[in-house]
């Protein structure tokens, strides 16, 4: 069973398909596809659990699948990575309808995304997330990237896709880290516009730590409400509404950074970056010491980092210098003015950021 939404981009609008079962139920967007063949691009972890299930859907459906395994892992977003796919894609002699189909978490995703923009300069892409991090963010919205030494996601573009596909089911093999990691982004969505769903968190927070499924379609259907209203109101982060989505993520990206890519996992990042964010906002007398509580409580029970790893503050503004959010050489943060009200600014005092550093890093 399943369910769908839609992403209003006008012409390059797309369904957003979530439920059970959906890996096989390839006629829900086969017939978007201008040639029947697709390149299959996964990775060396997700190939072995789900590639064939996909691959014979689409063969039962006359659909050829060249299939493309890449290493797993974010340090392998990179230029070498998007090569292979190159290579891979002229060596089968893929065409310019020749569709890319995503299988994977938001690395998968992003990479084949960037891939498919760039690839005889764009063909069609559809994303199939398979971690709950990807179902509920990443693979909606059409930002696309791979990383730079210097910073993350710095080469990319914006690209929409034609489908996105959230099978529930593939969530079962997924390491309880990288649930949590998924949680940080849906906890964000309640943080930054939507209250209901944040006091709806607090009431469900242990079925989705344990998988129950109607608690994750849920949870998975209204992340990918808030997104697709944000993506089709500022497609292309210009009028600060998308900007929105990168609430902890500025002190998030930093920790990444800091820690070197890999050993904190995005979500978790993004969790202590949110903690940081908050007791800015608090510093800022924006945010009430309860509501920073109540959000700290919450990632918490997600069995989610609150704590962020001592860089010094020096370290840390560093890094966010060469943050994409920067605008005329002004960090732009993003802050809280009640939980569920998120607002752009770049008039914070440094005094303010420091304290919220302070408050939130490990004294060790
Ligand atoms: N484009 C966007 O709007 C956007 C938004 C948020 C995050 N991102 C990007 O997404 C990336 C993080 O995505 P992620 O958290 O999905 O990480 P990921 O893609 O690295 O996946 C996490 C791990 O889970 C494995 N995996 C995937 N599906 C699985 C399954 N069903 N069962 C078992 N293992 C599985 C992967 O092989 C990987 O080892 C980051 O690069 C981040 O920048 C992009
Ligand atoms: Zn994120």
């Amino acid at each position: 069973m399943g369910q769908m939404l839609t992403v209003a981009l006008g012409e390059r609008s797309y369904p957003i398909h979530i439920g059970d079962g959906l890996l096989e139920r390839t006629e829900l967007w086969a017939q978007r596809l201008p040639q029947r063949r697709v390149a299959l691009i996964t990775d060396e972890i997700v190939a072995p659990i789900y590639s064939t299930r996909v691959a014979r859907a689409l063969s039962a459906f006359d659909i050829g699948v060249v299939q493309i395994t890449v290493p797993a892992g974010e340090q392998h977003k990179d230029w070498e990575t998007l090569n292979k796919v190159f290579d891979a894609l002229l060596a089968n002699r893929c065409e310019r309808k020749t569709a890319l189909v995503a299988l994977g978490g938001g690395v998968i995703g992003d990479l084949t995304g960037f891939a498919a923009a760039t690839y005889l300069r764009g063909v069609p892409f559809v994303q199939i997330p398979t971690t709950l991090l990807a179902q509920v963010d990443s693979s909606v919205g059409g930002k696309t990237a791979i990383n730079h030494p210097r910073g993350k996601n710095m080469i990319g573009a914006f690209y929409q896709p034609l489908a996105v596909v959230a099978d529930t089911d593939t969530l079962a093999t997924l390491p309880q880290r990288e649930i949590g990691a998924g949680l940080a982004e849906i906890i964000k969505y309640g943080l930054i516009r939507d209250l209901p769903f944040f006091e709806w968190l607090e009431n469900n927070i242990e079925a989705l730590v344990t998988r129950e499924a109607a608690a994750l379609a849920y949870a998975i259907r209204r992340s990918c409400e808030n997104k697709a209203d944000v993506v089709a109101l500022d497609e292309r982060e210009e009028s600060g509404a998308r900007a929105l989505l990168n609430f902890g993520h500025t002190f998030g990206h930093a920790i990444e950074a800091g820690t070197g890519y890999g050993s904190w996992l995005h979500g978790e990042a993004v969790a202590a970056g949110m903690v940081i964010a908050a007791r800015v906002s608090q510093q800022m007398g924006l945010l009430r010491a309860d509501d920073v509580a109540r959000i700290t409580t919450l990632l918490e029970r997600a069995r989610l980092p609150v704590t962020a790893p001592n860089l010094g503050l020096e370290r840390y503004l560093q890094l966010m210098g060469i943050d994409k959010k920067v605008e005329g050489g002004k960090i732009r943060f993003i802050l809280l003015r009640g939980l569920g009200s998120a607002f752009v600014t770049a008039d914070v005092p440094s005094a303010a950021i420091s304290a919220g550093l302070s408050a939130t890093t490990a004294s060790a």
